[in-house]
């Protein structure tokens, strides 16, 4: 079932599912040979020069262990990938596939990406083996457009439902399959804006009742269907979110939130709705167009 506004999602959640289990580990990949080698999405490149954005590494390095360090501090067991020389955004494991919970299978299951740029696609074999070594099914995609994984496919256990961008880096027809072949519930959103490419930086579930987004990036039919699904949805200042990435931060756990340090605004409303916020240093993987959330892919460990 695919839901493109509001009035088609009230029927759904008239009888709302109970919370399915929830996700506890987190699937990350070494930065050893991250850099940025060529610009997809506007962040690679300096905005003055139009020069490709030059990565520190070994503080690259240290942000992401520091990363691993906050994961684990709030209970997550974190499951590495090796880096692959010439596949420097594998660091960004939310895009390679999309773990979702299959329904008449009665367990969590895969959907391996298609990546809009040839740059990526070979990043999603090495996802593959990886789920299989854990016993997890595996779906390849019929469909044969892009599809960028939890990049833009949120699945929410709480919600029982696929928060599901398109634009940019997924196409909308992706979600017919997610739809009919899975059974799944897609509340489908088009992404409005370039600068927030992926519906992670533009959109983050914080816990049953309240997501974090950056209105800019949605149509109206986009924030409508939002409102039905969240009781509290706190929007992110634009020149905020593309400074600091606050659409790309991370709630384990509904209570808990970690972000890209600095944002004044967003951090106080955070704050003032009672979460705990961990800030956390991402400014090498920003240069790249990623931070906290794709740094890392939830799933049920
Ligand atoms: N350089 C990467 C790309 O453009 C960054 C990906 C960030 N991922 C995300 N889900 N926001 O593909």
């Amino acid at each position: 079932m695919i839901f493109d506004r509001a009035s088609q999602a009230a029927e759904f959640l008239k009888n709302a599912p109970t919370a399915l289990p929830h996700f506890n580990a987190v699937l990350v990949a070494e930065p050893s040979f991250f850099e940025v080698a060529y610009a997809i999405n506007p962040y690679m490149t300096d905005p003055k020069s139009g020069a490709l954005q030059q990565v520190n590494k070994s503080q690259a390095q240290e942000q992401w262990n520091a990363l691993l360090s906050v994961f684990r501090s709030l209970g997550l067991k974190v499951v590495s990938l090796p880096g692959i020389q010439g596949l420097p955004d594998i660091v960004f494991t939310a895009n390679q596939s999309f773990p979702f919970w299959n329904a008449s299978t009665g367990q969590y299951e895969i959907i391996l990406s298609k990546m809009r740029s040839p740059e990526r696609a070979q990043e999603v074999p090495f996802f593959e083996r990886f789920w299989k070594q854990q016993g997890f099914p595996v779906h390849q995609l019929e469909y044969s457009g892009a599809f960028e994984g939890n990049g833009d496919a949120i699945f929410s256990p709480e919600h029982g439902v696929v928060f599901g961008g398109f634009g940019p880096r997924t196409d909308q027809e992706v979600y017919e399959e997610l739809s009919e072949r899975f059974k799944l519930k897609v509340a489908r959103l088009k992404l409005c804006s370039s600068d927030f490419y992926h519906l992670d930086t533009c959109f983050s579930v914080l816990s049953r009742d309240v997501a974090a987004i950056q209105p800019q990036a949605f149509s109206s039919e986009g924030l409508a269907l939002l409102k039905c699904f969240f009781k509290t949805l706190i929007e992110i200042p634009y020149e905020e979110n593309k400074r600091f990435f606050c659409g790309n931060c991370f709630s384990p756990d509904g209570r808990h939130v970690i972000l890209q340090s600095g944002s004044p605004t967003f951090l106080a409303e955070l704050k003032g709705k009672g979460f705990q916020v961990r800030e956390v240093e991402t400014g090498e993987f920003m240069k790249s167009g990623g931070s906290v959330f794709c740094l890392k892919l939830f799933f049920p460990g």
